[in-house]
C-alpha cells in the first residue's frame, strides 16, 4: 500500500454507539463491537436494513457524533471531530445546497471559505462540473434544478474540496431509477479517476452490486454488527444481469430472507 493510502485506511475496532450514555441503567447500543479496515483508495458498501445505524456509522466516520467505545482512527489518527480529509454527500441535496447561490457558487462555497484565490477556484469548479455533467447550468439556481441535477451539485461541490474520503448516505436514494443508473456509473467513473476512499450506505442490494468492490452486511438492531463482508472483483462498467451478480445477489439476499 502507498504512504498516502496508509494514511487514509480507516480502521474501526470494537466500536459502540450509544444514543442514551447520560440515562442510568442498561446501555442500549444502536452498533456494537463494530471491527473493520477500509484501505485507502476503496469503493466500501454498508449494506443494511432500515434503521440498523448505518448512518449512524457514517456519522462517526465523519465526526459528526461521538463514539461509545472502541477505536476509530484514520490512518493513525483517532478521529474525535469532522476534518477536511472526509466529506457527507447526504440523501437530500435540497437541505444541503444554498438556494441563493448559483451552481457554481454553490460548488466554490468551501473553496471560498478556506480563501483559495478567485482564479483558482473558477479553475476548479469548472473541472467538477463538467466531471459531473453539468457544464452549461452554471449560473442556474438550485429551484431551477432536477433533483438529480440537485444531486449533482451537491457531489461537485464535495469533490471540490478534495476529500480523499467521500462518505456517501443513499445519496441517490431520492432518484428516478434511469437517473440513479446514470449516477451510479458516473461515480464509478469519478472514483477511478480520482482514486478516492469512497464508503457508500444503501439498503439496495442491486446498487451495492454496481458499485462496490467490497460489501459490507450489517445485521438488523440493536447492537448491530458487520457479520458478513463480499468481495465484488466484477470489472466495472458492472452489467446488473450478468450470472456473476446474479449468484451474489442470491448470497446476500438470504441474509435478510431469515
Ligand atoms: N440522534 C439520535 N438519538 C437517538 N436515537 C437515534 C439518533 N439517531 C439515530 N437513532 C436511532 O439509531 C438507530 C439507527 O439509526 P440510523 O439512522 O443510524 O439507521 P440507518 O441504518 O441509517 O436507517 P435508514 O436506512 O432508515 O437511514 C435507530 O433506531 C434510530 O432511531
Ligand atoms: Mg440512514
Amino acid at each position: 500500500m502507498s504512504i498516502s493510502a496508509a494514511q487514509h485506511t480507516i480502521h474501526i475496532e470494537q466500536l459502540r454507539k450509544s444514543y442514551n450514555e447520560q440515562t442510568s441503567g442498561d446501555m442500549h447500543y444502536i452498533i456494537k463491537d463494530v471491527n473493520l479496515v477500509i484501505k485507502g483508495g476503496e469503493f466500501f458498501v454498508l449494506l443494511g436494513p432500515s434503521g440498523c445505524g448505518k448512518s449512524t456509522l457514517l456519522n462517526m466516520i465523519a465526526g459528526f457524533i461521538s463514539k461509545s467505545g472502541g477505536q476509530l482512527k484514520v490512518g493513525n489518527i483517532e478521529v474525535d471531530k469532522p476534518g477536511r480529509d472526509r466529506a457527507m454527500v447526504f440523501q437530500q441535496a435540497d437541505s444541503s445546497l444554498f438556494p441563493w447561490l448559483t451552481v457554481r457558487e454553490n460548488v466554490e462555497f468551501g473553496l471560498r471559505m478556506s480563501k483559495v484565490p478567485r482564479e483558482e477556484r473558477r479553475a476548479i469548479s469548472d473541472r467538477y462540473i463538467q466531471l459531473v455533467g453539468l457544464g452549461g447550468h452554471e449560473s442556474k439556481f438550485p429551484k431551477e434544478l432536477s433533483g438529480g441535477m440537485k444531486q449533482r451539485v451537491q457531489l461537485a461541490r464535495v469533490l471540490a474540496n478534495d476529500p480523499a474520503i467521500l462518505l456517501m448516505d443513499e445519496p441517490f436514494g431520492a432518484l428516478d431509477a434511469m437517473t440513479r443508473r446514470t449516477m451510479q456509473k458516473e461515480l464509478v467513473n469519478i472514483w477511478q479517476k480520482t482514486h478516492k476512499t469512497v464508503i457508500f450506505v444503501t439498503h439496495d442490494i442491486q446498487e451495492a452490486l454496481l458499485l462496490g468492490e467490497r460489501i459490507g452486511i450489517m445485521s438488523v438492531g440493536p447492537s448491530s454488527n458487520i457479520t458478513d463482508i463480499y468481495s465484488n472483483p466484477m470489472p466495472y462498467p458492472r452489467n446488473i444481469a450478468s450470472a456473476e451478480l446474479g449468484s451474489l445477489y442470491d448470497r446476500i439476499q438470504s441474509h435478510f430472507d431469515e
